[in-house]
């Protein structure tokens, strides 16, 4: 009898977030790497072009998920998608976050920006972890190697998940709240097969982070603190990601990788 040549299905990964900056490039990385590649994000117009490029070039596919992360019912639609095109889900990516509006103090930070960035960084996590793990509980590890998962999620937390910078008031204790979930999630399902781990970027050049030309000396100061002495590209952020999904890093669960320049080292 000859052994089967076949060889296994493609991987799925799933990016909240992935039309834009940190996640459309680790839906390009994922998809050069041979993942067929979900990407769940409000901005339609970025989503559906991303999925067509990555249809158009190469043998692994994408799906757009119209998705709001605020909503379970939307992230639970989105997730079924990939499901129903793929087969099953291998990876997630919680990348979706925004910022929040003018840099201020606490004593001037409004409620409604408060709730706003809440509402997506972290009460937005927390629903994606929810529907991201009903899938994976439900599934089987792809071997039977103690390596092998049934399911790996990875959260994109901040520096500013791990420090206080002042003026950040929302979008740091949102960023701390995400680094808590990781955490807490990562220990409830250690045992289930589910590795669960966070990215906390420092400065990267997206969209979602470049400053107005008007704030080009507001980016030279935020670089000129970074021991690296300079912002990085998203690449240097998803490569990381993709090694967190990779049995590279089979024995880490629970841990936050920085991917800072350096950051990490002067404040601990
Ligand atoms: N760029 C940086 O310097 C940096 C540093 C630390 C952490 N981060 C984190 O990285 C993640 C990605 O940021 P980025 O810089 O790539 O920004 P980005 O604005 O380029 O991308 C964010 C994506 O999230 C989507 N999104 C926003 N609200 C959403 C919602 N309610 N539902 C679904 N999708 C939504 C946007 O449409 C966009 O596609 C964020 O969580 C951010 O906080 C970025």
């Amino acid at each position: 009898m000859t052994a089967s040549t076949s060889s296994p299905p493609p991987r799925v990964v799933f990016i909240t977030g992935g039309a834009s900056g940190i996640g459309a490039q680790c839906a390009r990385l994922f998809a050069s790497e041979g993942y067929h590649v979900v990407i769940a994000d409000i901005n339609a117009a970025l989503g559906e072009a991303l999925a067509k490029e990555i249809n158009g070039a190469g043998s692994t596919q994408a799906v757009f998920a119209s998705c709001n992360v605020t909503s379970l019912q939307s992230l639970e639609e989105a997730v079924a998608l990939g499901v129903s095109s793929f087969g099953r889900l291998d990876v997630a990516i919680n990348c979706a976050g925004i910022t929040g509006g003018k840099l201020q103090r606490i004593v001037d930070l409004p409620e409604s920006e408060f709730d706003k960035v809440h509402s997506i960084d972290t009460r937005g996590m927390f629903l994606s972890l929810k529907a991201e793990l009903k899938v994976m509980l439900t599934q089987s590890p792809t071997s039977s190697s103690p390596r092998a998962s049934r399911g790996i999620i990875i959260n994109v937390a901040s520096r500013a998940g791990l420090e206080g910078v002042p003026t950040f008031g929302a979008y740091c204790t949102a960023k701390h709240g995400s680094v808590g979930l990781t955490k807490v999630a990562a220990l409830e399902h250690a045992e289930d097969r589910i590795r669960i781990n966070a990215i906390a970027p420092g400065l990267i050049r997206t969209p979602g982070h470049t400053s107005d030309p008007t704030h080009r000396d507001l980016d030279a100061r935020l670089a000129a603190a970074v021991p690296m002495k300079r912002w990085a590209d998203p690449e240097e952020c998803a490569d990381a990601i993709l090694f967190l999904a990779s049995d590279a890093s089979s024995f880490m669960t629970g841990a936050v990788l920085e991917v800072d320049g350096g950051m990490a080292a002067k404040s601990r």
